[in-house]
């Protein structure tokens, strides 16, 4: 196994060389430390079955299966399936996944640490993710943001994205939303939080999940913080120019994993779409998401 950081880039290493069938537990730990240090692996040359992929998986962590069963791929549920290339004339898993900032499972109690994402089918054009490392966005914060932003709370929910479903047709919107806030509530977690793996102080926002800041009490702040954070780490940029935000491309063969607990990623944006299917697994390694979010 061959480790080498990204050329170039602010985050990411490469792994060549890399074998689940036959990696050591020693492989295993250095491959999970290179992650959550330098936040994006890219292992070359994987070609996985999905039941391989799920292998690999367990390997880091213990896997959560997406709770929204659309998703799933239909052998292995634990992968999570985005497609808009029908298989058989079906559609398999969920088109247009992830176009917003967001941490996944951000608005759930307890979110995993690892992300791993295995492209399947690859854009010709725009292939790639956008990622912000929000420890780094944290640490170029201005002092007086860090300053507000301390010791204040933060509501994440799904509602804004929550993608219809196809038994929804015909249902009220009301009664979808009802379900949608009855089944996942909107969850509270410090603005800030200690990284466990790495000891980095990790501003934990999106703008896709996040819907409202509080101070320790539950009172809503009456203040536009939460937009100036958006702001100052890059979330607002429509151009993707922000010194903040890397775009991780990818060729077949790839296999990435990243650090939920720092990375907030968005899909690349495409105005004429290509198809594109890719598999992710995801898993929570030996922490909560902090010791202060401790579920
Ligand atoms: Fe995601």
């Amino acid at each position: 196994m061959e480790i080498k950081a990204q050329t170039g880039k602010s985050l990411g290493a490469t792994v060549e060389g890399f074998d689940h069938a036959s990696a050591s537990p020693a492989d295993i730990e250095t491959l999970k430390q290179t992650v959550y240090t330098q936040k994006i692996a890219v292992l070359k040359h994987q070609d996985l079955t999905p039941q391989q992929f799920l292998e690999l998986g367990r390997l880091l962590g213990r896997p959560e299966t997406y709770y929204e069963p659309m998703y799933k791929h239909p052998e292995v549920e634990e992968i999570f399936v985005s497609s808009n290339v029908p298989k058989d004339g079906k559609q398999i898993g969920v088109p247009k996944t992830g176009k917003f900032w967001h941490a996944d499972y951000q608005f759930m109690p307890d979110p995993f640490g690892l992300t791993l994402i295995h492209p399947q089918v690859i854009p010709e054009k725009n292939r790639g993710t956008y990622f912000i490392d929000m420890g780094k966005a944290y640490e170029a914060l201005p002092e007086e943001l860090k300053k507000e932003a301390a010791g204040t709370y933060c509501r994440h929910s799904v509602r804004k994205y929550f993608k219809i479903r196809p038994h929804d047709v015909y249902r009220p919107i009301s009664e979808i939303i009802e379900e949608v806030e009855t089944k996942t509530p909107p969850v509270v977690k410090p603005t800030t939080f200690t990284h466990p793996m790495t000891g980095e102080t990790i501003l934990y926002i999106s703008e896709g999940f996040t819907v409202g800041i509080e101070d320790e009490d539950g009172k809503p702040l009456e203040t536009d913080l939460l937009h100036q954070l958006f702001e100052a780490t890059g979330q607002l940029d429509d151009t993707f120019a922000h010194e903040g935000i890397h775009l991780q491309e990818f060729e077949k063969g790839d296999l990435l994993v990243w650090d939920n607990r720092s990375l907030i990623h968005r899909a690349r944006h495409t105005t004429t779409p290509e198809p594109t299917v890719s598999f992710r697994v995801t898993v929570h390694d030996e922490r909560k998401l902090s010791d202060e979010v401790a579920a």
